[in-house]
């Protein structure tokens, strides 16, 4: 059956999910909730068939059948809003970072039992491209992780309320805890740089370290002269490197074993599903998981571990 879902939150990135639920065959009507829109905004014009309301108590008083709700508002107001979603009974879908706290985390966590979706918007871990390459690794190809970096540098948005680590990161700290399976960090040491006008950091990188030797390292800038954003993945036997720029993923297979004798063996491009968005599959699976919370990869046990580097990052 067709779902109704109301979106919290039309601003840069809420449009992108507004354009993908109306284009979404899954779903049968859209609400949204954004206090700063009113009769002449564009939007409106737009999507003749949505409807738009100034508060949540507002849309629901006129709407009885809601299914589910995507938080796409600034990162404070996701706890309230998604607190009042749970309480109604909708499954949720809370942009990244989706709270502010594990503490926070644990109440909606409650609320949400086993029947309600309470699932992070990290887009990434929809990805086809990501996807193939958990079940690559997941076959041993790569043999053991040892190291995995992920960088996400740009002269992009530099935002005027946040820092840049806790506006970029959040979506490399999820990739490397969906490959080392969600398993808790040891220590996390972070370096952090503000070299421009503004009063955040605009360059910060983190090291995190997990038991058998295994590390992972986060580079983050929005002030930067060249766009990367790759996740390269060491295994004992091979290196696996997604560019999420040029839309490739490369195996190298390449070593080092312990007598200092070196193997590079070239490397060959893996193809990966690019005709589905990662949003569009993120959606999507929200959807699917209404039957099946527990299903949900970015739920509870993988947001935690999200929030807690984040929690001792700002400690
Ligand atoms: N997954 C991704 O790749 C990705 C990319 C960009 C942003 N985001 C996340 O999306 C969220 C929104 O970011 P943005 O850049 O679109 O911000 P934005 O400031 O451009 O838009 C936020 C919108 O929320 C509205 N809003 C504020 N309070 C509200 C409330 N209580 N109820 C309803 N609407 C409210 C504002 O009026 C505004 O239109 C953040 O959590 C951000 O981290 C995710």
């Amino acid at each position: 059956m067709k779902k109704t879902i109301i979106l919290f939150g039309v601003g840069y990135w809420g449009k992108n999910h507004l354009r993908e639920l109306n284009a979404n065959p899954f779903v049968s009507s859209i609400l949204v909730v954004d206090p700063i829109l009113n009769k002449e905004s564009d939007i409106l014009q737009q999507y003749k068939n949505v409807n738009f309301y100034a508060t949540f108590e507002e849309a629901i008083s006129k709407n009885k059948n809601i299914d589910g709700a995507i938080i796409a508002t600034p990162p404070p107001t996701h706890f309230d809003i998604a607190k009042k979603c749970l309480e109604h009974n909708l499954h949720v879908l809370i942009e990244k970072p989706m709270v502010e706290s594990i503490k926070e985390l644990d109440i909606l966590n409650q609320i949400a039992g086993d029947s309600k979706v309470l699932m992070s918007g990290h887009t990434y871990l929809y990805n086809p491209a990501v996807k193939l390459m958990k079940e690559i690794i997941d076959t041993g190809e790569i043999g053991d992780i040892m190291f995995i970096h992920s960088q996400r540098l740009n002269f992009g948005i530099m935002r005027e309320d946040t820092d840049v680590f806790l506006s970029l990161a959040p979506h490399d700290i999820s990739l490397v805890q969906f490959f080392m399976n969600d398993e808790e960090y040891l220590k996390m040491l972070n370096s952090k740089s503000n070299f421009t006008f503004s009063p955040f950091d605009d360059f910060s990188s983190i090291h995190l370290s997990y038991k058998n030797n295994i590390f992972a390292k986060i580079d983050v800038s929005w002030y930067y002269p060249k766009k990367i954003r790759s996740l390269s993945i060491m295994g004992s036997k091979k290196t696996i490197v997604f560019d999420d720029v040029d839309k490739k993923i490369f195996m190298h297979d390449l070593s080092v074993d312990n007598q200092y004798v070196h193997k590079n063996e070239g490397s060959k491009e893996i193809y990966f599903d690019q005709s589905i968005s990662p949003l569009t599959n993120e959606i999507n699976q929200f959807i699917k998981y209404f039957d099946r919370p527990a299903k949900c990869i970015t739920g509870y046990n993988h947001t935690k571990n999200v929030i807690k580097v984040l929690e001792e990052y700002y400690k």
